[in-house]
């Protein structure tokens, strides 16, 4: 959660701070600001509320070559002015910007800053004006702002400007993510890449407990143990269209379209050319020789994680346990003898799937991590990693990354069954190319589907989205779309437990969308939806042909059975979309949510 940014060259600072924190909204929206140095000292805006906001509020006249820039998810103190970065010391010498979670700040607080009349409610503050305590005492910036560093204990991605220096960022990170960008006579810091494409694609990796002395013409990479460090660049493999909206008017909608490409992609790199899967060996190795598997994930991830159990299990006969990960942490199972750890996160960086990680790699266990982003931390830790290839998710709500997280599942699944030497009647290959055509025909009805939208959502409080088997676990991913970008109060369930208590709150009305694409199930929960009706509830079946009976609100394309969650899922993303349209929401940056999330 939170974006930071920082830049130091020759050119005017405003707007390159502002486009980078643009392309950082994802991590945080709630308030924003940048502060920027020149001769007449350190200029600093800040808003509560989006960068749009802060551009209007920036002094156009103030031109200046270095600054730093933040974009807030509120964890210390709510989102206002007040407690919107960047933060200054009590003489405004030090300028700071953070995201993180600084677990020992009201320590600091009562050790070092007893006398010092605070500004605001963060814990941010604390670590700009223990730099000032330990200045004056040292009177050595570079040593002040190590000294700080090394008392924090948590998570930071810190930069900090001087007012009596024109040559310098301070930079400081530990599991916060933050990468240093190089440019010909500039250089910049940033919690992602996206945020300095604008302007280079050259990016230096920093490992955690690293400070940095940032210069126009130097990056200076420091160890916890004092030595310095050198390291290779590498290109960002983004490409800039890539994480621009085109003539799409949200990037929800752009991903939805994008899913039948990724899975292609995804075709294409877990391919050989003699058409076999191609996969690191290690986790072959891993995958057939541990007893049990256990996913953790969060949120949509996890959704993914429940079909991953079933294509496991189903095609390559391993136990599968997933998990959510904040719960695991503290409520570990007991575990297999050889277990193997399989987290999935779209981000890679997801704070909670992290802390298993820690925990499991000291319990000596292997971790296979699946994500989009293969330099995040979590692929980092853990040993093996699988890339989703589809390319920058911006939308807060996830989409591509889910259909993909299942797409290289499936893949994996059945690497693992024939390297156990079970026979399979299943290409997955072949079978996801089906699964990427039907998707692009669904995509092509969204007529329908917003029409579908309006007659059921448009006035709604609630909904409930239920299935059986497998297409239960889409109704919970279903009904998470839903509400977190309409706000419409929906949820899922197993089509067989509504009637042990849940449906009660059916009532005259109450919209209730039932998923049919599993043949063994598919009288069953055509019961459930009459259970429902008979109830006042106003029901939509969506199935998929060869099972859909007359009556049916929509009819998704035929798949192969494991593989329908991939199809299925895209009318809820789309209905969704369209429910979040017609109530006017933000669909890209809904409410109180961020895209990365790294506090626990
Ligand atoms: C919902 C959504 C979240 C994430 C969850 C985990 O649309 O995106 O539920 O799935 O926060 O994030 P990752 O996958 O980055 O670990």
């Amino acid at each position: 959660m939170c974006g930071i940014v920082g830049y130091i060259g020759q050119k005017d600072t405003k707007d390159i701070l502002l486009s980078g924190l643009e392309k950082l909204e994802y991590r945080g929206y709630d308030s924003a600001g940048i502060a920027v140095r020149n001769a007449g000292g350190v200029h600093v805006s800040k808003v509560k509320g989006r960068i749009a906001a802060l551009r209007e509020a920036v002094n156009e006249d103030v031109h200046a070559t270095m600054g730093i820039g933040h974009t807030r998810w509120a964890t210390h103190g709510a989102p206002s002015r007040e407690n919107a970065h960047p933060h200054q010391s009590s003489t405004e010498r030090f300028t700071i910007v953070h995201n993180g979670v600084i677990e020992n700040y009201m320590d600091i607080r009562n050790q070092y800053l007893q006398d010092v009349a605070l500004q605001s409610e963060t814990d941010t503050e604390i670590i700009v004006q223990l730099i000032e305590v330990f200045y004056n005492e040292l009177n050595d910036v570079a040593a002040a702002f190590r000294k700080a560093v090394e008392l924090l204990t948590g998570s930071y991605a810190i930069a900090l400007i001087d007012s009596e220096d024109s040559e310098t960022i301070f930079v400081a990170k530990n599991k916060s993510p933050l990468l240093v960008g190089l440019g010909d006579g500039f250089n910049m810091v940033a919690s992602d890449s996206m945020a300095a494409l604008h302007v280079t694609d050259q990016f230096l990796e920093l490992m955690d407990k690293e400070t940095v002395i940032l210069r126009r013409g130097e990056v200076k990479i420091i160890d916890p143990d004092g030595q310095q460090v050198t390291r290779e660049p590498f290109k960002a493999e983004i490409d800039a269209t890539d994480i621009e909206k085109g003539t799409y008017p949200h990037f929800m909608l752009k991903e939805i379209d994008e899913q039948p490409f990724v899975i292609r992609k995804i075709i294409q790199e877990y391919q050989n050319e003699n058409d076999e899967i191609k996969l690191d060996p290690q986790i072959r190795e891993a995958m057939k020789t541990c007893d049990r598997i256990y996913i953790i994930a969060a949120g949509t991830s996890y959704h993914a994680g429940l079909l991953g159990k079933q294509f496991i299990e189903k095609l390559a006969n391993i136990p599968v346990e997933v998990h959510v990960a904040s719960e695991f942490s503290y409520n570990m199972p007991h575990l297999s003898e050889k277990p193997l750890f399989v987290y999935i996160s779209q981000s890679g960086e997801t704070a909670d799937s992290r802390s298993v990680l820690v925990q499991t790699k000291k319990l000596g266990h292997p971790a296979l991590t699946i994500t989009n982003v293969p330099g995040s931390t979590l692929s980092r830790e853990a040993d093996y990693t699988m890339h989703l290839h589809a390319g920058p998710e911006i939308a807060v709500a996830s989409t591509k990354a889910y259909t993909a997280q299942m797409a290289v599942l499936a893949i994996l699944a059945v690497d693992t069954a024939r390297a156990k030497g079970i026979e399979l009647d299943f290409d997955p290959m072949q079978e996801l190319g089906i699964v990427a055509n039907a998707m692009e025909a669904l995509t092509d009805q969204k007529e329908e589907l917003e029409e579908l939208a309006r007659d059921y959502l448009s006035v709604t409080r609630n909904c409930f989205f239920i299935g059986r088997g497998i297409d239960y676990y889409v109704g919970l991913e279903g009904s998470l779309k839903l509400k977190e970008i309409s706000y419409i109060q929906a949820e899922g369930f197993a089509g067989g437990e509504l009637k042990h208590g849940t449906i009660a709150l059916i009532e005259e009305g109450t919209p209730v969308i039932a998923l049919a694409t599993q043949e063994n199930v598919n009288y069953s929960i055509r019961g459930n939806v009459q259970e429902v009706e008979a109830r006042g509830a106003n029901s939509m079946i969506i199935s998929m042909k060869g099972l859909d009976k007359e009556g049916d609100a929509f009819v998704i394309p035929h798949v192969h059975d494991l593989l329908t969650p991939l199809v299925s899922v895209v009318p809820f993303q789309l209905i969704s979309y369209y429910a979040a349209l017609h109530r006017d929401c933000d669909v890209d940056k809904p409410r109180n949510l961020a895209k990365s999330v790294t506090v626990e």
